[in-house]
C-alpha cells in the first residue's frame, strides 16, 4: 500500500493541548481554506444545516467578555479569577471557529443526519488545520450546553454548538494516545 501524505496526515494527526496553542494562526486565505474545506462534507438533501462563526483578533476576547457576563448573571458569587478565566477562554488559541448546528424537522431529512454533517464539519477543519501545519482541537465546554451562552455567542434558539475547533501554532505535539483495537470496534456480518 503507498503511503501518500493523506494516508499519514490521517494515520498520525493528533488534537493539541489547548494549553499548547502559540501565534501565529492561519493567515485570512489559509483561514479561507480552513472555512472552504469545513464546508465540503457530505449533506443529505443540500441544506447545508451549518454555519461557522469565527472568533480572532479583538474578538476572541468580545466573545469571552460576552460569556463572563453570563457567567456573572448565573453566578452571582463567581469571584474575579474565575471571571478573568472566562474573558480569557477564546485567546488560548489564535483563531476559534464556532461549528454551529443548524439542524431542523425536515419533512425529508432526518435531523440526525443534519447533525452528523455538522460533525463532518469540524472533523474537516481538524485535519484541513493539520494539512496546513498547525495545532486544531475540538472543544465544546460549557457554553457549548447553556442557552444562556449560546445567545450571547449570537446562536438563534435553535441552533446548537457542535464544537469550539481552537487553531493556532502548536507548541508540542502529543504522544498517541492508546487507539480501540479493531478486534474490539469491528465485526463481519
Ligand atoms: C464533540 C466533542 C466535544 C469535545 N469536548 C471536549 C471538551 O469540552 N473538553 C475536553 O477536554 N475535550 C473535549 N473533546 C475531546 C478533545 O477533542 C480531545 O482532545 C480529542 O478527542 C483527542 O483526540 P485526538 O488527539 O485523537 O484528536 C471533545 C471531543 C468531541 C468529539
Amino acid at each position: 500500500m503507498p503511503m501518500t501524505d493523506t494516508l499519514d496526515l490521517l494515520l498520525t494527526r493528533r488534537s493539541t493541548r489547548i494549553l499548547d496553542f502559540a501565534e501565529p494562526g492561519p493567515t485570512a486565505q489559509e483561514t479561507d481554506t480552513l472555512l472552504t474545506i469545513a464546508a465540503r462534507v457530505p449533506d443529505h438533501g443540500k441544506l447545508a444545516p451549518w454555519r461557522f462563526i469565527l472568533l480572532e483578533g479583538e474578538g476572541r476576547a468580545r466573545a469571552g467578555a460576552a460569556l463572563a457576563a453570563v457567567l456573572k448573571e448565573m453566578n452571582p458569587e463567581a469571584d474575579t479569577r474565575r471571571i478573568a478565566d472566562e474573558q480569557a477562554r477564546f485567546t488560548r488559541a489564535p483563531l476559534v471557529v464556532i461549528v454551529v448546528s443548524r439542524a431542523a424537522p425536515h419533512v425529508k431529512i432526518p435531523e440526525w443526519e443534519q447533525v452528523l454533517s455538522s460533525a463532518a464539519c469540524a472533523q474537516n477543519l481538524l485535519i484541513a488545520a493539520a494539512a496546513l501545519g498547525y495545532g486544531a482541537t475540538w472543544l465544546t465546554e460549557w457554553a457549548a450546553y447553556e442557552p444562556k451562552a449560546r445567545a450571547a455567542l449570537g446562536l438563534a434558539e435553535d441552533e446548537r454548538i457542535t464544537g469550539f475547533v481552537y487553531i493556532g501554532t502548536a507548541l508540542h505535539k502529543l504522544e498517541d494516545r492508546p487507539r480501540p483495537p479493531l478486534e474490539q470496534i469491528v465485526t463481519r456480518f
